[in-house]
Order: structure tokens, then sequence, then C-alpha cells
């Protein structure tokens, strides 16, 4: 595939080296398009020996190849990192007096925008306006993340992690011949995933509880367990030992999940059972992933003995309470280091309903990453392909991918892994090694 990386100038530009390194492992043909600016801080032999490929930063260089507009046209991807706000409102406004504003201008790739700028910058109100602008415009933004600051500051602004923007930015490309799931093979390409998760153990819900209101009948939901198990098979072949917390799955999603070495299946009934069985295995896991559809509300009572129309006339009232928001727990008695994934199933009618009640759901969990998907009446539940958008803890959009619940279960774990990575490394009480992000000197 045909990745430009784009690179405007801030000192967090030494950081794209390792994007550019880690999408040339993965195979892809790499060029990168730095600003004037960022070639003050990282030189152009740099970014040749890393990217293989000759690097242009003029629109009057090559001029007879129509260079200005050939490497957005052949483009499958566009990535910028990092992304000063200088550049972020160059992008927005469609401004194209570099090679980098004419490559995204002639292209119709994805895009993806790793922002790196200090706090105050970041929160002015004409960079949230730009944001705002590129994101309703499908543009995806990774990042930034919160930490120290070049200059002794700390806030949102830092450059997210290399293989963090890699990771996200894959998953943004769709597969324009792939038959049925809308992905290339993931976010990382199969090589990468493989024994990715080596040694790593995951702990997933799947399903749907079921409250009982007599011994025959219940209070229920129409999941199916197919996207938990899907995430428990991807897991598993990646090298995870996965402990699936399974409630009322379906015969032929349990089915699979059993013929799996690498899988165990603890069955619960009700939202009280999964809670506990929860509790029991999440504490040694370093992935707990809630994709089970939990019953929020559980009949009072449970009646011995059917419940019959004889005793109930015409009108029967059932009392139901709240059940415990088993997620919320997780998140708030999660190890170090460990990574809590939730679930937002909504009936939003777009997108942008989509995001606003999953944002708000992420400030209630406060999960590390929440993926978001639409059901209804008949999409969702049930059925084998899917549409997901995954937020991190601030709300901010991290991928956005469709297809087969499997190929979306493979993109998610690429995102955990990354988040993984990142997660371990603050847990580990690690210092950046050097503390980035621009007195913004691009130009
Ligand atoms: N969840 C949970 N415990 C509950 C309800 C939900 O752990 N009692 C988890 C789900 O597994 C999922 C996430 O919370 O990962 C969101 O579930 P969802 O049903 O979409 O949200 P609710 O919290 O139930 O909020 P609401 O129904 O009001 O949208």
């Amino acid at each position: 595939m045909s990745v430009v990386v784009g690179v405007s100038g801030g000192i967090a530009a030494y950081k794209a080296v390792g994007i550019v390194r880690g999408l040339v492992l993965r195979g892809h043909d790499v060029h990168v398009v730095p600003t004037a600016a960022a070639l003050r801080f990282v030189g152009a032999p740099t970014w040749e020996a890393t990217s293989r490929n000759p690097v242009h930063e003029s629109v009057f260089d090559d001029v007879a190849e129509v260079r200005h507009v050939a490497l957005g046209q052949r483009a499958d991807l566009i990535v910028v990192a990092p992304a000063t706000a200088h550049t972020l409102a160059k992008i927005a406004h469609g401004l194209s007096d570099d090679l980098l504003g004419t490559t995204i201008l002639a292209s119709t790739a994805p895009l993806v925008v790793a922002p790196a700028m200090h706090t105050e910058m970041w929160r002015n109100p004409a960079t949230v306006a730009n944001v705002e602008l590129l994101t309703s415009r499908g543009v995806t933004v990774v990042g930034p993340d919160d930490g120290p600051l070049t200059g002794g500051d700390v806030g949102p602004g830092r450059l997210s992690e290399p293989d963090e923007i890699v990771a996200v930015a894959l998953a943004r490309v769709v597969d324009p011949v792939g038959a049925s799931p809308a992905v290339v093979p993931g976010a990382r390409g199969q090589e990468a995933r493989v024994g990715d998760l080596d040694g790593l153990r995951l702990v997933v819900s799947a399903g749907g509880t079921r409250e009982p209101l007599d011994p025959v009948r219940f209070v229920g939901n129409r999941s199916s367990g197919k996207q938990g198990a899907a995430l428990a098979l991807a897991a598993a072949g990646r090298g995870a030992r996965v402990t699936v917390v399974a409630a009322a799955l379906d015969g032929a999603v349990r089915q699979t999940l059993e013929t799996d070495a690498a899988v165990d299946v603890v069955e619960v009934g009700t939202a009280l059972e999964l809670e506990t069985a929860m509790a029991e295995h999440a504490p040694t896991a370093d992935v707990v992933i809630m994709a089970a559809a939990v019953a929020d509300y559980r009949p009072l009572s449970v009646a011995d003995g059917k419940i019959r129309k004889d005793d109930s006339g015409d009108e029967l009232t059932v009392r139901l309470v709240r059940t415990p928001d088993v997620l919320a727990g997780l998140v708030a008695r999660r190890p170090a280091g460990q990574v809590v994934v939730g679930f937002a199933a909504e009936t939003a009618g777009d997108r942008d309903g989509l995001l606003s009640l999953g944002r708000a759901k992420q400030r209630r969990k406060g999960a590390d990453l929440l993926v978001l998907n639409t059901v209804g009446w008949t999409t969702g539940f049930g059925s084998d392909d899917t549409a997901v958008v995954v937020i991190d803890a601030t709300g901010d959009v991290v991928s956005e991918v469709e297809g087969s619940k499997a190929a979306v279960a493979e993109t998610v774990l690429d995102v955990v892994a990354a988040r993984l990575a990142t997660s371990r490394e603050s847990a580990r009480g690690r210092e950046p090694v050097l503390a980035e992000s621009p007195r913004e000197a691009n130009a």
C-alpha cells in the first residue's frame, strides 16, 4: 500500500521516524512529505533512509512528473504526524501552499492526523473548530496524549505513540476489492498480528444476560454473543489465553468457542452472576472486554412457580430494580496497566448521535476504550457484519471500521494492543525519552 507520511514542524517530528519505520516494516511503500519547518527538526537524509524513498518538500521539485498531485493521487492512506496547530488549520481550510497541502488536496485516501502542540494551542477555539471541521469530514484524529510537554508544562498536547498512530491509521484503510469485510486484513496486516498477544490473558464477556421472572420466563435481550466470541477467537489466534464469561450465547457460537484450546468458557445467566464471574477472572487479566449486553434492571422478586394468568388478571406489573454497572466497577478496581474496553450499542440515528451518546457513556464508565455501534430492529444483534467507532478515554475517535465481526474484532484488538503498550509504560512510571511538542515553529 502506498502511504504518504506528512510531517510538520515540531519537536515531535523525531517521533515520526518511528511511524515511518513501523509502516515500512509492515511492507508499505512510504513517501515522507515534510514541511519546510519539519526539515529544521529532522533532516531529509533521515526520512530517506527510513522510508527508502526520495524525499521532496517543494512543489517545484520534479515538475515534469506533476509531483504536487501525483503523490496524493497514488496514496492509499495519508498520515500527518505531528500535525501542528498551523498544519491542522491549513488542512481544515484546504490551503495548498506547499507539497503537503497539494498532496492532501489531490487525494481521496483516508486521512489521519496526529496533533502535537502546547495545551493552550490545542484548547484554543480556533484549533477546536479546525479539528471539528476535520472530523466532520471524516478525518481521523489520533491523540494528542496527556503528559509533559516541551518547556516543562503538562497537559494534552503530546504526540501519541508511533505504534498507536500506525495501528489507528492502518485501521482506517478500507479494502476496495474485499468481498465482504470492508477492512484490509487489519489495522496492522496479518503478519504484524501473529503472536502479538502472546502470553497475555484476556477476559471477554459475551452474549446477553437473562433476568428470571419465574422458573420459565426471563427479561432478556437479543445479543447473540457473536462479537464477543469473535474477539475471543481473534485474541486466541494472536497468542492470548482467553476466558469468555458467556451469557446465553447462541448455540453455534458457543460450539465454535469450545473448539479453541486457548479459550475457556464460563457460563453465567444473570447480570449478578456475570458480575461475580468477572470479579473472579478480571483481576489477573491484561485486558478486559465487556462485550456482553448486560441487563440494567432485574425483577425485584422471582416467583417460585410459574406466574399464571388466573392469578394476575388482565394486567401484570413487574417491579424492576437496577443491576450493578459491571464495567464501571471493573474500571474502578482495575490493576495498573490493565486495559478495560467497553461496548455501547445505541439506537442513534446517525454518526454524530452515536458519538455524542458514546462520549456521554464514556464519561460515566471511564473505560480506556469504548466500542460504539448502532443497533436497531434489523441491525446489530445477531448479524455477521457490523460497523463500529472506537473512542478512547477522552472521547476521541481512535478507529472506525466496518466489516465482518471477525474483521472488526481484529481491528479492535489492534487498538487494544497499542493501548496496552502505552498503559504498561505509564504503569511502570517510565518518563518519555524527550518531552515533545513544539513551540509551534511550523510555517
Ligand atoms: N454494562 C455493564 N453493566 C451493566 C450495563 C452495561 O457492565 N449493568 C456494560 C456493557 O457490557 C457495555 C457497557 O456497559 O460494555 C455499555 O452498555 P450499554 O447497555 O450500552 O449501556 P448502559 O450502561 O446500559 O446505559 P444505557 O442502557 O442507559 O444506554
